[in-house]
């Protein structure tokens, strides 16, 4: 396997997003945890070092073990990384005074070839992505130039004997065109035969799960959505019965939902599964409550309440399972303590483990977002359950701005109902991330059948996004859009006037509150 060691890039996962698409098994791990002990224990066949915002001259600037460099394994060096690798092998790094490049640049090749660059240099020069302050001025003994660009001679440097390679770019990134090549034939020198599948994963992935549970039990609360639902069939493909699910059902999930879910996962998948039925506690604590963020730490408090009361039922209960992705960790890992305002409270079992002395099964760990949904194929998932738009945990308390009642609620889950199978006939579900509808806390007035209505007016959500972070309103012809209306103002009682939101995020957020 190869190891990542990651000095705080925004763009680290990329690089094991290439390298996975090669069929690479990697692992990202923040430099700080990189430790001699470590290294000797990951035992990896070849390194990439990432970059990062520091500088080689700061006090305390992260750098990398020295046994790194002794192990006798490939070593790609990326923007610092490349500056960290010369500055410990006896190289220069210099101040970028002048010389800092960000942006577009071209590399020019030099007289020396190097099989790193195989399939490179087609037309005499390669546009590459530079992000750097710093510059490497003299490099390493060892080590020859193998391509420059005007502010960085050492664009592309190697030590082919001890197959040390490094670059002052980024060929993770989209504006490197040629970089996921480099990428191959760095994986190529190093030996990997590019064999890691979805199979493998869920073979190793399995084995990992039954070493640290051993014959204890694990509990996993399950929301319906995709990360919660594949790790939970994944732990139970690996320990059976050891594992009991809590599905909590706060009365604000959609149409037929909590039957879906509790249906699938008992019928084909015969999962221990407890359906707490607390919609009466949620709903009642939060009536009267209007505030977006009261309602957000009212929910994320009762599930942790209601979540902890049915797990206490469960004897010998020693491991919480959680469907933790590999963004939540990078997140996690570069934001804490940051200086970010909080925008909404993302609820979350966050702080249950604590709380209950468990400790964490997280199976997922390693994976994105579409591995997971590659791996929820690979056990056999549903493509229906695979490709769910994603689901917030308050559920449709955050969609009924304003005071929550019962009558808004089913008001809203029958014009949801409508408008997801509007979006499922014009076979539109998959092209967006997100829809769902809002009901406004306003009243208009209407006139159906020759008399007058006074009804809820409601807002059409859909939008695009790659991960959440960001999203643009999904461009619906306007004769869906008017379809669309008709039927829900024909089909649901209580609504009779329909919008469409058309903000993007920014200055939107996906969700109403
Ligand atoms: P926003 O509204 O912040 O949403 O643009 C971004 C994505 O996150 C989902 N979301 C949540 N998911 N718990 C969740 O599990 C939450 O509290 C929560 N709030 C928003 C939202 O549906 C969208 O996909």
């Amino acid at each position: 396997r190869l190891l990542i060691i990651d000095f705080g890039s925004q763009v680290t996962q990329l690089i094991a997003r290439r390298l996975r698409e090669l069929n690479v098994y990697c692992e990202i791990h923040p430099y700080q945890n990189v430790t001699d002990d470590f290294l000797a224990e990951f035992a990896p066949r070849a390194m990439i070092f990432s970059g990062g915002p520091a500088s080689v001259f700061a006090e305390g600037a992260p750098m990398p073990p020295q046994s790194a460099f002794k192990m006798g394994v490939p070593i790609l060096g990326i923007c610092y990384g490349q500056q960290v690798m010369m500055h410990c092998l006896g190289g220069k790094v210099q101040r970028g005074h002048g010389t800092a490049e960000f942006g577009r640049a071209f590399v020019t090749p030099t007289d020396a070839r190097h099989p790193l660059l195989d399939g490179w240099f087609g037309e005499g020069r390669e546009q590459v992505w530079m992000s750097h302050g710093d510059h490497v001025s003299d490099i390493a003994p060892g080590f020859s130039v193998y391509g420059t660009s005007p502010n960085a001679p050492f664009a592309i440097t190697a030590d082919p004997a001890r197959q040390f390679y490094a670059v002052q770019f980024h060929p993770e990134v989209h504006h490197t065109p040629k970089g996921a090549k480099l990428y191959e034939n760095f994986v190529r020198l190093a030996g990997f035969k590019g064999d890691w599948t979805m199979g493998a994963y869920r073979e190793e992935a399995i084995a990992k799960i039954r070493a640290q549970v051993g014959d204890s039990h694990v509990i996993c609360g399950l929301s319906g959505g995709v990360d919660s639902s594949v790790a939970a069939i994944l732990i139970h493909e690996a320990i059976g019965d050891q594992l009991t699910c809590v599905f909590v059902d706060h009365g604000l999930l959609r149409l037929n939902e909590a039957e879906e879910v509790v249906t699938m996962f008992r019928d084909n998948y015969n999962i221990r599964l407890i359906h707490a039925e607390e919609s009466e506690l949620f709903l009642g604590a939060l009536e009267g409550v209007s505030d977006p963020e009261v309602k957000r730490k009212t929910i994320g408090r009762l599930f942790i309440d209601v979540f902890q009361k049915y797990a206490s039922q469960i004897e010998g209960a020693e491991f919480l399972a959680q469907g933790t992705l590999y963004p939540d960790v990078i997140e996690s890992v570069s934001f804490s303590g940051g200086p970010s305002v909080t925008i909404k409270s993302h609820h979350n079992v966050g702080g249950l483990p604590e709380k209950m002395g468990l400790k964490l099964v997280e199976p997922l760990r390693e994976l994105f977002k579409d591995e997971v949904r590659a791996l929820g194929r690979e056990l056999g998932l549903p493509q229906s359950f695979i490709g769910r738009h994603p689901f917030p945990g308050p559920g449709l308390a955050i969609r009924c701005p304003g005071e929550i009642t019962r009558e808004k609620l089913e008001i809203l889950r029958r014009a949801d109902a409508v408008y997801i199978d509007q979006i499922r006939k014009h076979g539109l579900y998959d092209e967006i991330w997100q829809a769902f509808v809002a009901i406004l806390p306003v009243k208009t007035v209407g006139v159906m059948g020759d008399g007058r209505t006074y009804d809820f007016a409601c807002a059409l959500r859909a939008v695009t996004s790659v991960d959440g972070m960001t999203a643009d309103y999904y461009p619906f012809s306007h004769d869906f859009l008017g379809e669309t209306a008709t039927r829900i103002i024909n089909e649901v009682q209580g609504i009779n006037r329909v919008t469409y939101d058309i903000t993007s995020k920014p200055p939107g957020t996906i969700e109403w509150e």
